[in-house]
C-alpha cells in the first residue's frame, strides 16, 4: 500500500492507471476509521482496478473551532485497517498542501443547505465542497463511494457533480450500525457508556416514525411522540426530526410514493451532536 502526502507524487502514481485506462475507486475520509468506512472501501474494491482512500480533516467543513480540535485523530491504526483490506493508496495530505492559500471561493447550494445539516451548521456544506471537488479534480475516479449515513452529504455531493459537470458515478453505501441499531461515526468514540446507551433511542425514533407513517399516521403526531420517547432519556436533547424528499433535502409534511423520502434526526447525546437516518423506501 503507498502512502502520499504530496499533490505532484499522486499525480505521478496515478498516470499510469489513466493511461493503461483502469477504473479508479475513491473514498474519502476524515479518517478514525471505522467498519462504516471500510465498508465503502470494500464496494470500491470490488468495483474498481485501483482504490485510492483519502485521509483529510478538513479544516473548511468545521464551523465550531472545538468540533476540529476534538476531532479524533488515529492515523497508524486507519493505516493497518486500510492494508489489510488492500487498498493501493493512501492519501494524507497536510494541510498546507491541500489549503496552500486562504480559499478564495466560496460554493454555495441555496435550497439544499438552507434546512436540516445546513441550517445547523452554517458554511459545512461548501466546505465539504470544495474539499470534494479539490479531490476529484486531483484523483479524475470513475466512482466515488459515499455514506448514507450522511444523506445530506450525498445529495450535496451529487448536486456538486451534475452542476460542475464532473466525469464520475457517485455511489452510495447504506449505514453500518451497531447490534443496538447506533449508526457507526467516529464520535462515537467520545460517548461515555450511558451516553452510547441512550444514544440507541436516535435509531428506535427512526424506526417509529416509519413504521407509524406507513401506518397512516399523520407526521404532527409522529414528531411530537417520537420527542416524547427521546425525552424519556435525559442525556440526548433533539435538534431535529424531519421527513424529507431526498433529492433537493426540502421538507415534506406527508408521505409521497412517487419520489424518495427519509426521515433524517439529529441530537446532542452529552455534548457530542449525532445525526441518522432512514428511507422509507427501504
Ligand atoms: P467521514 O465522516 O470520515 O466519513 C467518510 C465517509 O464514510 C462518508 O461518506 C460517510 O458518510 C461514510 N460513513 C461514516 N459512517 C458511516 C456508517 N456508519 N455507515 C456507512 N458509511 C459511513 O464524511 C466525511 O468524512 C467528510 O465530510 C468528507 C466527505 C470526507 C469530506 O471531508
Amino acid at each position: 500500500m503507498d502512502i502520499i502526502k504530496l499533490i505532484p507524487s499522486l499525480k505521478s502514481f496515478l498516470k499510469p492507471f489513466y493511461l493503461a485506462d483502469k477504473k479508479i475507486g475513491l473514498v474519502p475520509t476524515m479518517g478514525a476509521l471505522h467498519e462504516g468506512h471500510l465498508a465503502l472501501v470494500r464496494r470500491s474494491k470490488a468495483e474498481n482496478d485501483l482504490t485510492v482512500v483519502t485521509i483529510f480533516v478538513n479544516p473548511a467543513q468545521f464551523n465550531n473551532p472545538d468540533d476540529l480540535d476534538k476531532y479524533p485523530r488515529s492515523l497508524d491504526a486507519d493505516l493497518a485497517l486500510l492494508r489489510d483490506e488492500g487498498v493501493d493508496l493512501v492519501f494524507v495530505p497536510e494541510v498546507e498542501e491541500i489549503y496552500p492559500q486562504p480559499i478564495g471561493i466560496s460554493i454555495n447550494f441555496s435550497l439544499l443547505e438552507n434546512t436540516l445539516e445546513g441550517k445547523f451548521r452554517p458554511n459545512h456544506f461548501g466546505g465539504v465542497a470544495i474539499i470534494v471537488a479539490k479531490l476529484f479534480h486531483l484523483i479524475a475516479p470513475d466512482v466515488a463511494y459515499f455514506g448514507q449515513k450522511d444523506l445530506q452529504q450525498v445529495s450535496i455531493i451529487s448536486r456538486l457533480v451534475s452542476d460542475l459537470h464532473f466525469d464520475l458515478e457517485i455511489a452510495m453505501i447504506a449505514s453500518v450500525r451497531e447490534k443496538n441499531g447506533l449508526a457507526l461515526s467516529s464520535r462515537n468514540q467520545r460517548l461515555n457508556e450511558r451516553e452510547r446507551e441512550q444514544a440507541t433511542v436516535l435509531y428506535q425514533s427512526l424506526q417509529f416514525s416509519k413504521t407509524e407513517l406507513l401506518l397512516g399516521t399523520s407526521w404532527l403526531d409522529i414528531v411530537e411522540r417520537a420527542a416524547s420517547l427521546i425525552a424519556e432519556k435525559p442525556l440526548v436533547r433533539l435538534e431535529y426530526l424531519e421527513l424529507v424528499n431526498v433529492h433537493d433535502f426540502t421538507l415534506a409534511k406527508e408521505i409521497n410514493s412517487q419520489i424518495p423520502q427519509a426521515i433524517c434526526i439529529a441530537a446532542y447525546v452529552g455534548d457530542i451532536r449525532l445525526i441518522d437516518n432512514i428511507l422509507l423506501s427501504d
